[in-house]
Parts: C-alpha cells; structure tokens; sequence
C-alpha cells in the first residue's frame, strides 16, 4: 500500500508550507551548474501542487525566494527570475484547469517589472477558483513582514484609529501578508537542513516540523503523502497534556 491510501482524508493539515531547499547541491552531484538544480526543482513543484491538489489541501505555501536569495550572484538571481516567469506562462492552464488560485506573499514590488507583471495577471486570473490556494513566498522576510505589521499598528494607534489595549494576536496576524490564511499546520523542509531561515515565523508558532533529507529536485507527490502520514500520526497538544486531547 502506498503511503496515499494510508492518509485519513477527513484529518488532513489545512495548511502545508514548504522550505524548497537543495537545489544547487543537487546539479552539483550532477556535475551540473545551479540553475539546473531549479529547473528540475520546478518538476517538484508541479508535481506536489498536482498532488496537495488531488489530495484536498487548501492551502499550499512554497518558499520560492527569500529576501536574502537577492544576494546570490547575479545571473542565479536572473535565471531563477526568468524561470519563475516561464513556469507561470507554462503552467497558467493547467492551474485553471485544476481550479488553483495563485496568491503571493512577500515583497513583490522588489521583483522584475516583467515578473511582478506575469504574476499579477496570474494572481487576477485565477483569483475566481477555489480549489488549492498556492502561495508563492517571493522577496520573503518573515522578520520584515512582522516589522511591517508592528509599524503598520503602530501608524493606525498614531491616527486613533486604534488603541494600543487593542492590540492583540488577532489583530496582529490581520496584518501579516497571510491574513486571510489559517496558520500552518506542516512544515516542510527538504535538503536535510534543519533551520526555518526567516520563513513565517508567527505562522508557525504550532506548525508540525517535518524534515526530509531529500533534496527538493527528488521530492514529489509520494514525498508530500509520506510528509502527511507522519504529521497524522502525532499527537498535536498545543500546550495541553495528553489526557485532555483524548
Ligand atoms: C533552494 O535551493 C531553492 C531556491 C532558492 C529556489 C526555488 C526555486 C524553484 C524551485 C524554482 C522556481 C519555482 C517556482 C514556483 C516556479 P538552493 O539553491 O538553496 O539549494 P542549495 O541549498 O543546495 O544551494
């Protein structure tokens, strides 16, 4: 029996989230120059969004490219850019037709005018579906992102529009870039590196961590299945003692 004809539909995670990492070190093994490590790490994609799709995940969120990756050198910046557009010229149909809506969060005004411009336009054009939610983290620093909201509060109790007693968990998560998200409840992380690297730090306050050491180019469906099982089988306490969950 494959790992997918084990999984408990009715207790699936509504939210997964997934560091994309190894890449490089994988074309490396190949003998192969970096960039040919995300274009296989684009099949990955494909194939887990196919998969969380079929599955009955509503949210999907990738790691795609962090605040930091601007300082890779230039052209592994341009290419994953390039590729980035591609994909979503590629792949526009084929989300349509398996009713994904694409969403972004991140700093997307930071990307290539022609990138941000292809993703936006991907963004409005499946914006009717209402199968997977796929959120591309782009230009993303979760550190950034909470600074953001801690300023953008700190304007609105300024203006009165607010009281500071207000403040609080709700109200500050409204002001994420995943505000209309429920909060992870698997975390992915591929490459055998356990670091969370700036990515959706408030989200992931009870987010199950999982850790693979495949490298994100070998990772597909059969993987996420197996990520699945494994979240499904622990016993998620949020604070409480065992006795009071069961
Ligand atoms: C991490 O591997 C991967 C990235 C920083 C880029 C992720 C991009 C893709 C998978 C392709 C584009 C995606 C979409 C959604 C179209 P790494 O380069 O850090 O690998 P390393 O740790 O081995 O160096």
């Amino acid at each position: 029996m494959g790992f997918r004809e084990e999984i408990d539909t009715h207790k699936l995670p509504k939210h997964v989230a997934v560091i994309m990492d190894g890449n490089g070190r994988w074309a490396k093994g190949k003998g192969k120059m970096r960039v040919f490590g995300h274009h296989n790490g684009v099949l990955s994609v494909r194939d887990v969004v196919e998969g969380a799709g079929e599955l009955g995940i509503k949210y999907l969120t990738l790691y795609t490219f962090s605040a930091e990756n601007w300082n890779r050198p230039k052209y592994e910046v341009t290419a994953i850019m390039e590729l980035l557009i591609s994909t979503i010229n590629k792949e526009i149909k084929k989300l349509m037709e398996n009713n994904v809506r694409l969403n972004t969060i991140g700093d997307i005004d930071k990307l290539p005018e022609k990138c941000y411009v292809e993703l936006k336009n991907a963004v409005e054009k499946t914006s009717a579906n209402t199968g997977l939610v796929l959120t591309l983290a782009l230009s993303y620093s979760s550190r950034r992102e909470i600074t953001d909201a801690a300023k953008a509060i700190a304007a609105k109790v300024e203006k009165g529009l607010i009281k500071a007693e207000d403040v609080d968990e709700a109200l500050f998560a409204q002001h994420l870039h995943t505000a209309d998200m429920p909060d992870p409840e698997l975390l992915i992380r591929t490459s055998g590196e356990y670091r969370i690297s700036n990515f959706l730090l408030w989200q992931i306050a009870y987010a199950e961590l999982y850790f693979t050491d495949k490298l994100w180019p070998d990772f597909r469906r059969e993987d996420l299945f197996e990520a699945i099982l494994d979240y499904q089988k622990r016993e998620r306490r949020f604070g409480l003692i065992s006795e009071q969950i069961n």
